[in-house]
């Protein structure tokens, strides 16, 4: 499959570093500076072009430039798999004037192939592609478009609000020094999502608590103390913010 990449940022070196070598070797990149597609190129085998009509046949592109800058893209119409944040599919299609543009929302851990892609396209016949390429990445799932705008919140933004809370938890002790803290916290993390797979958070939740125990006692002051209505307001602040991100985004 012959894939011209348009933007060599930090998600699209992601993407690349999380794919198997044989399915890129085929693809083509390119940067604004041309450095950074460059070095990428370089790292992954791609070949380097510094435009689009030096990469002959291509047969889908993958955009990875930023929302801010996609007025600047100039592609055939072909179909697009476009990791843009907090722009419409029907507005992408327009700016871009293409008739097929699936959008593929990854988040960074894709280099480690633990993320998670969200996809969503009114093309249906689009999707298989791309739902295949990214299966390799990650935990894949094809949704509406409404719910990716949602729950980007939740895979994008998520390991930063998993390690807030983490780091908070570290700050809650007193013994050994912060540093030290810090790397048992990680630890506590890493043992935690091994078992991940196992059951149902709330089982899990029970497997450690017993009644009149110690964590039940941490988790019921938590419970008391109104933990689960903060969580909710920051995200539903975070869902406020995406909705005023997308108006001047484009204006710019
Ligand atoms: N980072 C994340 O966690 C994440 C998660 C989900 C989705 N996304 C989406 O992924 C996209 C990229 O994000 P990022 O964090 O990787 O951004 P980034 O590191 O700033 O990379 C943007 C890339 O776009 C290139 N570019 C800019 N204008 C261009 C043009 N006219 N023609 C060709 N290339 C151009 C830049 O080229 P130069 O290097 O040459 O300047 C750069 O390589 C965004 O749309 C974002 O919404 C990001």
């Amino acid at each position: 499959m012959r894939v011209l990449v348009i933007g060599a940022g930090k998600m699209v070196g992601a993407i690349l570093a999380g794919l198997p070598s044989e399915d890129i070797s085929d693809w083509g990149i390119l940067s604004k500076t041309g450095t950074s597609a460059k070095d990428l190129a370089r790292k992954h085998g791609l070949q380097f072009v510094s435009q689009a009509s030096e990469f002959p046949d291509p047969e889908w592109i993958l955009l990875g430039c930023k929302p801010q800058q996609l007025k600047e893209i100039k592609i055939h119409d072909l179909p697009v798999m476009s990791l843009l944040a907090a722009i419409s599919e029907k507005t992408q299609k327009e700016i871009l004037k293409v008739s097929h543009l699936v959008r593929v929302m990854p988040n960074l851990p894709v280099k480690h192939r633990s993320g998670v892609i969200l996809l969503s396209s009114s093309s249906k016949q689009h999707l298989k592609m791309p739902e295949e390429l990214f299966s390799k990445l990650g935990l894949t799932k094809i949704m509406d478009e409404k719910e990716l705008e949602e729950l980007t919140l939740l895979t994008g933004s998520g390991p930063a609000l998993f390690y807030e809370f983490a780091k908070t938890l570290a700050e809650s002790f007193r013994s050994l020094s912060e540093s030290e803290r810090e790397v048992m916290v990680k630890a506590v993390l890493q043992g935690s999502a091994a078992s991940l797979n196992e059951t149902s958070l709330q089982s899990m939740i029970d497997a450690v608590t017993s009644k009149g125990g110690v964590t039940i006692a941490v988790l019921e002051e938590w419970r008391r103390s109104g933990l689960s209505d903060v969580l909710k307001k920051g995200v539903a602040g975070g869902i406020k913010r995406t909705e005023e991100l997308k108006a001047p985004l484009l204006q710019s």
